[in-house]
């Protein structure tokens, strides 16, 4: 993380409200990694199918819990999402081909991320999720450079459909 890098905020009160944000981020993080942290069942693949739909991608998206790696490529656009669970140590992330997937015509996603921050490239994106009391509400703490947070910010607050 670097110094000139912020940190913003958002809730989300259902699941098809963290979907929505997914929508947001799409447009913001055009060919960017983003590494998304949460414990299970903190809404990592919910907010993978938001990014996934805010880029034009039709095909249902499922978890990577068992293929590792998905990649959906629709017209000139590709999509990954990986899943880095079992993934312990950077020889491990090697093999499964992550330096493909560095710098994507598209969007990377990797759920677990935590796992392999070591093979990151600079200015990936990270995000936590955390779980609240509220069974369907959710805080999304969102990283990355000062000029994508505040674009971001603006189009979150904009968003009427919210
Ligand atoms: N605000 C929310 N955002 C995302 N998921 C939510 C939310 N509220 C409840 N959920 C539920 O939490 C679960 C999240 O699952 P999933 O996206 O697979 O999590 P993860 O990939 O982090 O394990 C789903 O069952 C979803 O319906
Ligand atoms: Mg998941």
């Amino acid at each position: 993380m670097k110094k000139t890098d912020k940190t913003y905020v958002v809730a989300a009160c259902s699941e098809e409200d963290t979907i929505k944000i997914g929508k947001i981020l799409a447009s913001v993080f055009e060919n960017r990694v983003i590494a998304v942290c949460g414990d299970l069942g903190a809404g990592k693949t919910h907010l993978a199918k938001g990014i996934a739909q805010g880029m034009g991608i039709t095909r249902h998206i499922t978890s990577p819990t068992f293929n590792i790696l998905n990649i959906y490529k629709e017209d000139n656009k590709v999509f990954y999402h990986m899943d880095a669970y079992r993934l312990t140590d950077e020889e491990n992330a090697y093999d499964v081909g992550i330096e493909d997937i560095l710098e994507p015509e598209g969007i990377t996603l990797i759920e677990w991320a935590e796992n392999i921050i070591d093979v990151l490239p600079q200015g990936y994106v990270r995000i936590y999720i955390e779980k609240c009391e509220d069974e369907n509400k959710r805080l999304l703490f969102i990283t990355a450079d000062k000029e994508s947070i505040d674009r971001m910010a603006i189009r979150i607050y904009e968003d009427t459909s919210r």
